[in-house]
């Protein structure tokens, strides 16, 4: 297997040491990966996908009889049609607001009891074009305090991932929109003591990022971890069965992915995470190269 400095960059990054097997000792298919023992040995390729993270704040699982993670590069597979969601009964209406009034709606939001408990809401942040959006879970210590989403540890290995592919949540880091990433969570406010979103916050606050997905006009979202994957598809399937294919969200297509808090724990998951940023980027450049033939 010849790694792309690419390829390299992000492995190193996500945790995962790079080998280059000797040729002879290709045939095994657990060394055709490329992630050396660092990673606890794995099964061979893309067996059906586990049980995992039917929500993201879930304990660390034992990991040992895992199936491999696949981190070859593949083809494309087609979008799946899923159903358009429609803003669930209870959200609020953020229709037809610009990014100034949404921005003034999320702030003055006191549509749950999160509002009692928040020290302030995390808007969103990146580049108002971005081509690529990420949708997190909701708010933690460290970004209800600073107003950003993912600050904290679980948000550096996501800066770290996004470097790896050439993409920044900071606009001055470059001007091109197709390498800038807009950043939301399904819950503009901190749920006391990081406990899960309850289905009436999500439902309430839903109408903020589907607003947020409508400005942004992203060529491609992320979907980290299973409440975004709730709130965006509709789907309580676990993250495991629903990545690893083209979804599609108001006719953007959709990659489903591990949540960052979930690979801190789950490190051996990081390959597999690694195989969706690479989905995600095929599925942004086939359908570049399909706009630019017309
Ligand atoms: N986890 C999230 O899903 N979002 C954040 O902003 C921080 C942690």
């Amino acid at each position: 297997m010849v790694w792309s400095e690419r390829q390299r960059a992000m492995l190193e990054v996500m945790g995962l040491r790079v080998w280059s097997a000797p040729a002879a000792a290709e045939p095994d298919a657990a060394a055709a990966t490329g992630v050396d023992e660092a990673v606890p040995s794995v099964a061979p390729a893309r067996s059906p996908a586990r049980e995992d993270e039917s929500v993201s704040m879930a304990p660390a699982r034992d990991n040992v009889s895992m199936p491999a993670p696949v981190v070859s590069r593949r083809p494309t597979p087609a979008a799946q049609p899923t159903a358009v969601p429609v803003a669930a009964p209870g959200a609020v209406n953020a229709a037809g607001l610009d990014w100034p009034a949404l921005r003034e709606a999320v702030a003055s939001c006191t549509a749950c009891a999160l509002s009692d408990s928040r020290t302030q809401t995390v808007f969103g942040t990146g580049h108002p074009h971005a081509h690529w959006m990420i949708v997190g879970e909701a708010p933690g210590e460290a970004e209800d305090l600073s107003g950003e989403p993912f600050v904290g540890r679980s948000g550096q290995l996501l800066d770290n991932m996004l470097r790896a592919i050439g993409l920044s949540r900071h606009a001055g880091d470059t001007p091109d929109p197709a390498k800038q990433v807009f950043i939301a969570n399904t819950l503009k406010c901190r749920p006391p003591r990081n406990r899960n979103p309850l289905p009436d916050e999500l439902a309430r606050c839903e109408g903020f990022l589907i607003r947020q997905i409508e400005l942004v006009r992203p060529k491609i979202i992320l979907a980290m971890g299973s409440f975004a994957v709730q709130s965006l598809l509709r789907s309580s399937a676990p993250v495991g069965q629903l990545r690893g294919r083209v979804h599609r969200y108001q006719g953007v297509p959709l990659i489903v992915t591990y949540h960052p808090a979930y690979l801190l724990r789950q490190q051996t998951e990081k390959a597999r995470a690694w195989d969706d940023l690479c989905l995600a980027l095929d599925t942004v450049e086939a359908a570049g190269s399909i706009a630019a033939r017309g």
